[in-house]
């Protein structure tokens, strides 16, 4: 089939308004960060499972490929059309209602292009709690947080995307439609297809909605703000904070001081707290099932113990709602001030906790003497063992030039180290485009060979998300 005629085949699908081909398609061309530009046939814009289910079927016999899109915020280039003008970008976006909510089963189900934020609101409104929470809950969606299987700042307390999921309707690369929505905890019916689209970044299928578990409120919320001497006191003060909190402790967050001078340099109303006198901050949350005098007693008994012990050199408790959500703020705006500073090489890594200390002291000294005058913008869920450990230019260097001839230098020497410690080059944003030549090189061979065999039995085509997560044109990780 020629494109004109895919092209009139999904107008007649989904309605000329749905089928984008003209004008400013930026917002679903261009990435996030905007590192990369594509260039799409068509964007199309279907609005229930039916019509995605007719538009990949209709492509899949054209052999056009598809590539799936929520609100475009991920970080690892796999959202984004590539060049050639020959691939359908397909938005969820308007897939957004919330289908049904179930307080006597705690669940959730809504549908892929619902908005991270409109999903806990929703909850929110039934007197309960959807934990997912990220820096772009405004903007992400529901799929694309199941897509590459969201962390944020809650993970400690309540786990990934795909700890809080319970079933997934999904289409097919041919265009069926698996109704895989069910609310069970428990259900030993096979192999886990769920946790295999989850994931896998819109390459193994299209999640279309999908139910999700709910918890009771919170009582109380408290959140403080401390500075620590070093990353060493920083997993110190995490150990101390599960010993007092327990399982009240639902985040913990690092930030190195040069990443809250860049919040202070962009968003100076922000008014950071302790960063200029210390190396490092934590923020933590403790969420309470009591009350909040309960909370505040036991974060002053925990931070009263990690001042004795000299692993906080100060710290502050948020006064009230406010306070409390600016600490956060602040904490969320890092991505976005390192995005006004300009490019750099951006790292999501996943370490044992235990290791966290040595690994950084390690690779900071590896990375200076590489590249004398670095600045390290080192950020993350210090709780779950992951680090934004981002690489910035030397000051007065250009970020484009930097980029050009340090990142493939710097990503190999960081993982490498990653690969030392036994950790992980991706903890919570994916592979994407950006890091598909660089799997192969870390993950166990046997498991990617599965990895590429799945593939190509769910998608045989290859049109779904081509060039994300794995390739498939090679049988030998060597010949990437
Ligand atoms: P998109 O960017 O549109 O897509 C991401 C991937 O999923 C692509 O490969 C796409 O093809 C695929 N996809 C999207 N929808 C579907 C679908 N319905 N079915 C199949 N495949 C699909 N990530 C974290 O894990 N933790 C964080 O704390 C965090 N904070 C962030 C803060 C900011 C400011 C930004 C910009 C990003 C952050 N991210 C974070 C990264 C990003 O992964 C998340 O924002 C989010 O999970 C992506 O959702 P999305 O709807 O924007 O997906
Ligand atoms: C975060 O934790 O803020 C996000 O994962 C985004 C980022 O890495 O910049
Ligand atoms: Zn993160």
């Amino acid at each position: 089939m020629t494109k004109p005629a895919l092209l009139d085949q999904l107008r007649a699908l989904l309605g000329e308004a749905f089928v984008l081909t003209e004008g400013d398609l930026s917002a679903y061309e261009q990435d996030w960060r905007k590192r990369s530009r594509g260039k799409a046939l068509a964007v199309v814009r279907p609005a229930n499972t039916e019509q995605v289910a007719a538009v990949v079927k209709a492509c899949a016999d054209a052999g056009v490929s598809i590539v799936p899109q929520g609100g475009n915020t991920g970080l690892v280039v796999g959202s984004i059309p590539d060049a050639s003008a020959s691939q359908v970008v397909l938005s969820l976006q308007r897939m957004n209602r919330v289908r049904a909510i179930d307080p006597a089963n705690l669940t959730l189900t809504a549908e892929a292009g619902c908005v991270l934020m409109a999903v806990q609101q929703a909850a929110e409104t039934a007197g309960l709690l959807f934990p997912l929470s990220l820096g772009s809950e405004g903007s992400c969606t529901l799929g694309g947080n199941l897509a590459t299987n969201a962390g944020g700042t809650q993970v400690v307390r309540y786990g990934n995307a795909r700890e809080l999921c319970l079933g997934l309707e999904i289409v097919t690369a041919q265009g069926e439609i698996i109704h895989g929505l069910t609310g069970l905890r428990k259900d030993n019916t096979g192999y886990d297809l769920r946790n295999l689209v989850i994931g896998s970044e819109g390459t193994l299928g299209i999640i279309t909605s999908a139910t999700m578990k709910l918890y009771p409120t919170p009582a109380a919320k408290l959140t403080a703000w401390a500075a620590v001497p070093s990353v060493e006191d920083a997993v110190k003060l995490l150990q101390l904070a599960h010993q007092h909190l327990g399982a009240n402790l639902t985040g913990f967050e690092m930030m190195g001081q040069f990443a809250l001078s860049l919040v202070d340099k962009h968003f100076p109303n922000l008014r950071v707290p302790l960063w200029q006198q210390t190396p490092y901050c934590v923020l933590l949350e403790n969420s309470d099932t009591e009350t909040q005098e309960h909370a505040r007693t036991q974060f002053e008994r925990l931070l009263e113990t990690a001042l004795e012990t000299s692993c906080v050199s100060d710290a502050v408790i948020a006064e009230n709602l406010s306070q409390a959500r600016n600490f956060w703020h602040i904490r969320e705006s890092i991505t976005l001030a390192q995005a006004q500073e300009g490019l750099n090489i951006k790292h999501d890594i996943s370490l044992p906790v235990s290791a966290i200390a040595a690994f950084v002291a390690q690779t900071d000294a590896l990375l200076q003497a590489h590249v004398p005058g670095v600045r390290m913008v080192n950020f993350g869920h210090l709780g779950d063992g992951n680090l934004h450990y981002n690489v910035q230019s030397p000051a007065g260097v250009d970020a484009a030039s930097f980029l050009a001839t340090y990142e493939s230098q710097v990503n190999e020497l960081v993982y490498a180290a990653v690969q030392r410690f036994e950790g992980s080059i991706s903890a919570e944003h994916g592979i994407g485009s950006l890091k598909l030549e660089s799997l192969p090189k870390y993950k166990d061979p046997t498991a990617l060979a599965w990895m590429r065999q799945i593939k190509r039995t769910l998608d045989p085509k290859g049109t779904l998300n081509p060039g994300r997560v794995v390739s498939t044109t090679t049988t030998n990780a060597a010949e990437y």
